[in-house]
């Protein structure tokens, strides 16, 4: 790609910068994770990139989900463990309900940086600088942990392949097995007209598995181990710039011609899937320079201030070769905006003639405070914003290719409703995110339920 370098971002303005006092300590680090070794292989990367081919095509749906800050100290046994069994069900009922193999992307293995509103905060009356992700500064609420601390990118680095190792060894071993029971129980949804509903959709999921052991299908590679692909947020460009190498293209090497020109592309190796924030996708700005120069598929976030025009623009940025699926767009407007803003955005991309992979992330745009000022989603305004984003795109002759999740596999209090009725005054009890509220594992696994009944319907219909 001519102009660029991993380090051409540097020239361009960039928002969400972190300044450092410890200049050397900068130096030091990056010097230090230039030497060490990609954390994913190219042959993972284009794996993936062409699975979201498929994707875009409307022939597979991508399931993407994970914390909305991940610290180092969920780099443990149980909580990987817990996640991955999560996704993984949630990927089993959806295979089920849209009856399309599901692509898995974990926000795991390097989320850590985080985009803030504000660079500073005001804590028991002492102002000090936000909490911007483990890799940058501590979580604890005083002026000092809050500086930013550059040994963090390297401890980054180490916690990312600790997380990746056991991610690895735990699905090569046999954590993603069919053969072994998954927890399907019910016990906390307390409507019964729910439950009933809930049990239909588990005892056919159970009967499609039971009759794939007894035909023997469950033999082949598939149901004993499973992929699932790591992402996080490309927000701290030097911490991707050291990690972002010139390496051998497995798949345009071996081909001849024109094609071997790629033969070596740079590959971002500190997971498999990058996105762009929606604070930090400026058409002339660092992150978009620095993206458009990696082979990876990437994301980009889509929020209402998104201008039809620009999403276009920005595409041809990324994805001058127009490559089907390098591009996902991860829409996030709201519940309540996006009928006014997902019919547009469609519509300029389809006459631009870019393809990409189109996700929802019902999310970020429907994050609200309760009056004690918390931090919470409802889950139907999650769900809604799901169900109106298939509609969209089936009305527009597009296909959501997938949804885009803040959860975690752990009994947490942070978003209000789902079958278990949890409400604004028990948010209290288990209330343990160091950014936005997550999906608990019983609301993740509901919400995939519903989403695969209203795939259902439609075939129904
Ligand atoms: C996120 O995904 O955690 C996030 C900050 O999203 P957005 O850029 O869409 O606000
Ligand atoms: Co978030």
């Amino acid at each position: 790609m001519p102009d660029w370098s991993p380090s051409s971002w540097t020239a361009k303005p960039i928002k969400q910068d972190v300044v450092y006092e410890d200049k050397k300590g900068v130096q030091d680090a990056l010097e230090k994770l230039q030497k060490l070794p990609p954390l994913v292989t190219t042959r993972e990367i284009n794996n993936l990139k062409a699975s979201l081919k498929n994707v875009a095509l409307g022939k597979a749906f991508v399931l993407q989900g994970g914390d909305c800050a991940e610290l180092f100290d969920y780099c443990t046994q149980d909580m990987i463990e817990a996640k991955v069994k999560l996704l993984l069900q949630m990927s089993l009922v959806l295979i089920w309900g849209a009856n399309k193999p599901v692509i898995r992307i974990a926000r795991i293995a390097g989320q850590f940086a985080k985009p803030r509103s504000s660079p500073t905060e005001v804590v028991d009356g002492v102002e000090m600088p936000s909490f911007r992700g483990d890799n940058i500064n501590g979580f604890s609420a005083d002026v000092e942990s809050r500086q930013p601390d550059p040994s963090r990118l390297v401890s980054a680095y180490f916690h990312s392949a600790a997380t990746l190792n056991y991610l690895r060894a735990s699905l090569s071993s046999g954590l993603a097995d069919l053969h072994s029971p998954l927890d399907w129980g019910l016990g906390h949804v307390i409507t019964p007209s729910i439950k009933e509903k809930y049990s239909r959709t588990v005892n056919a999921v159970k009967d499609a598995l039971r009759f794939m052991r007894t035909v023997g299908i469950d033999k082949d590679r598939g149901i004993e181990t499973a992929d699932i692909y790591t992402s996080h947020e490309g927000l701290s460009l030097e911490y991707e710039q050291t990690l972002t190498r010139l390496l051998r293209n497995p798949v345009t090497s071996t081909s001849s011609g024109a094609m071997a020109q790629a033969a070596v592309e740079y590959y971002a190796t500190s997971a498999h899937f990058l996105w762009i924030g929606d604070r930090t996708r400026q058409l002339d700005g660092a992150h978009v320079e620095f993206f458009r120069g990696i082979a990876n598929p990437v994301g980009i976030k889509i929020g209402p201030s998104m201008v039809a025009d620009d999403l276009v623009s920005l595409l041809d940025a990324v994805n001058p070769a127009r490559e089907i699926g390098k591009v996902t767009l991860i829409s996030r407007y709201g519940a309540g905006k996006i009928a006014q803003f997902l019919p547009g955005h469609i519509a300029a991309v389809q006459a631009s003639g870019h393809v990409p992979v189109w996700q929802c992330d019902p999310m970020h745009g429907n994050t609200q405070s309760t009056p004690s000022g918390i931090k919470t989603r409802h889950f139907t305004d999650i769900l809604s914003e799901l169900r109106q984003a298939l509609e969209i795109h089936r009305a527009a002759g597009s296909f959501l290719g997938g949804m885009h999740l803040e959860l975690t596999g752990e009994a947490v209090t942070e978003c209000v409703g789902g079958a278990a009725g949890l409400t604004e005054d028990g948010l209290g009890e288990r209330y343990t995110t160091f950014c936005d509220p997550r999906l608990n594992e019983k609301q993740a696994l509901e919400l995939a339920f519903l989403v695969a009944g209203f795939y259902r319907q439609e075939e129904d219909k």
